[in-house]
């Protein structure tokens, strides 16, 4: 028996999708433990596209799916999506997905506060998916939100949406939105309420007996350690712990024996939203590298700002997420440029960084060391062999092994399920 924790090392949109799904061949069950719908986790088998926000990725495997407590859960998006990987032919039922009972609710109120705030307010504007994440989480930590468990029962939902409005009904207010009142609400969950019924259940009991009949979990995360609320490049973060710590924390497993943690990092760097990313290549090489990464967001169809890798930060993210091994994706796309460059420490004021220091001014003025490595101009898309990679794409691989200090556990050359290598599986 063992389990492994996948984390987005960067900022998100690694691939994440890809290594769950073909990882969880060797699971008995995969769980998300934090963020909502603003993820956006893409699968490619056999040329049949797979995207998911809320579902776990093992879903489309038929392995056993848990929404966790640290997800929060827009129900209309939930059921929108199981209808359609349904039409792709995956079967959902309620011994397949369980949901959490105690999952944060996203209400159609957090949604327009997230846009309202990114679109009405001056200041800081953080680039959200507008999906209501940053407004929900909020709540739960403010101890007004409703959880799932609380629809169920028709004076409790009453006298919790009751509380919530009293605290944003003054805001929308302040905002210029049209107050709401408690039955519009209360008519909308009472509608769903009964289609979510059957998968709502105590999450962490049931991984624990799978842990205790030695089953091997996969925890599968959502955005990136940079994206996470206390480590990340806050404020232009998520907000949730997005680390691989919260795999505990969001599924109630307290203790996840026997792990590895996996951190999916691309061979290049994107991010989408505001904030800082200093290798950024806001010029040719960046453009070259969104077209042929294919770089829009999954959720929200925006263009991924692109840049060099950065092992400053993938150091960051492995030291402050206990990476024990990375899945390295999306190595084609580096397949037509003559010279690919990796940063590999800062510098400020003549002193030397091996991190990025949380102010943002010093962030903006950042000196940046690269090393310059030879490409390849070979294809790679597609090859299944380490052998066959041309020279100059191992010494690449082999280069980002040494500098890190990380073992590659993966690597992955297509979006296609099968077009992935295996120097070490993460369930050992
Ligand atoms: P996630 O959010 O981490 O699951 O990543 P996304 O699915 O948002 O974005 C990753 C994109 O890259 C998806 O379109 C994947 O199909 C695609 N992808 C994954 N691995 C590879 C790879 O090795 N090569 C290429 N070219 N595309 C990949
Ligand atoms: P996956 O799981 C990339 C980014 C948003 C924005 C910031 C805050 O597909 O890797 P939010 O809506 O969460 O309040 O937005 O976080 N963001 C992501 N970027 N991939 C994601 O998920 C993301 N989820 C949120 O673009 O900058
Ligand atoms: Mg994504």
């Amino acid at each position: 028996m063992s389990n492994v924790i996948v984390i987005g090392s960067q900022w998100g949109d690694e691939g994440k999708g890809k290594i769950v799904d073909w990882l969880s061949n060797k699971a008995d069950a995969v769980v998300r433990f934090q963020g909502g719908h603003n993820a956006g986790h893409t699968l490619v088998v056999n040329n049949k596209v797979y995207k998911l926000s809320l579902l776990p990725s093992g879903i489309v495997r038929g392995k056993k799916s848990y929404i966790g407590n640290g997800v929060v859960l827009d129900l209309w998006a939930l059921a929108n999506e199981i209808k359609s990987i349904e039409k792709k032919g995956i079967l959902i039922n309620s011994d397949l997905l369980s949901i959490s009972e105690t999952a944060t609710l996203i209400l159609p109120y957090h949604k327009e506060l997230d846009t309202a705030r990114e679109h009405k307010l001056q200041g800081v504007k953080i680039g959200t998916t507008g999906r209501g994440i940053g407004p929900a989480y909020e709540d739960r930590v403010g101890r007004r939100a409703i959880r799932l468990c609380d629809i169920f029962d028709k004076q409790v939902l009453k006298n919790k949406i009751e509380n919530a409005l009293f605290h944003h009904n003054p805001i929308r207010k302040g905002l210029g939105i049209e107050e709401i009142n408690s039955q519009t609400i209360i008519k909308q969950l009472n509608e769903i309420s009964s289609y979510i019924k059957p998968y709502v259940k105590n999450i962490w009991k049931d991984l624990l007996n799978l842990q205790e009949s030695n089953k091997n979990i996969l925890f599968e995360g959502a955005q990136g350690v940079l994206l996470d609320i206390d480590h990340g490049t806050y404020p232009f973060v998520t907000s949730s712990n997005t680390i691989s710590s919260q795999a505990n924390i969001g599924s109630g497993l307290g203790k996840i024996s026997n792990h590895y943690t996996l951190g999916i990092t691309k061979a290049y760097l994107t991010r989408v939203g505001e904030g800082p990313f200093p290798t950024e290549q806001d010029n040719e090489i960046g453009e070259k590298l969104g077209i042929i990464g294919n770089e829009f967001g999954t959720v929200t169809g925006r263009k991924r700002r692109c840049g060099w890798l950065d092992l400053v930060l993938l150091k960051q993210s492995a030291d402050l997420s206990g990476i024990n091994g990375l899945a390295l994706t999306k190595l084609d796309v580096l397949d037509s440029f003559e010279k690919i460059y990796v940063c590999i420490a800062y510098k400020y004021n003549g002193k030397t960084y091996d991190y990025l220091p949380p102010t943002l001014g010093i962030n903006d003025k950042i000196e940046k060391e690269y090393i310059e490595i030879d490409g390849w101009s070979q294809n790679t898309r597609g090859s299944k062999n380490f052998n066959d990679l041309p020279k100059n794409a191992k010494k690449y691989i082999n280069i980002l092994r040494e500098l890190t200090g990380i073992e590659i556990s993966l690597l992955s050359t297509s979006p296609e399920r099968e077009d992935t290598i295996l120097f070490k599986n993460p369930f050992i």
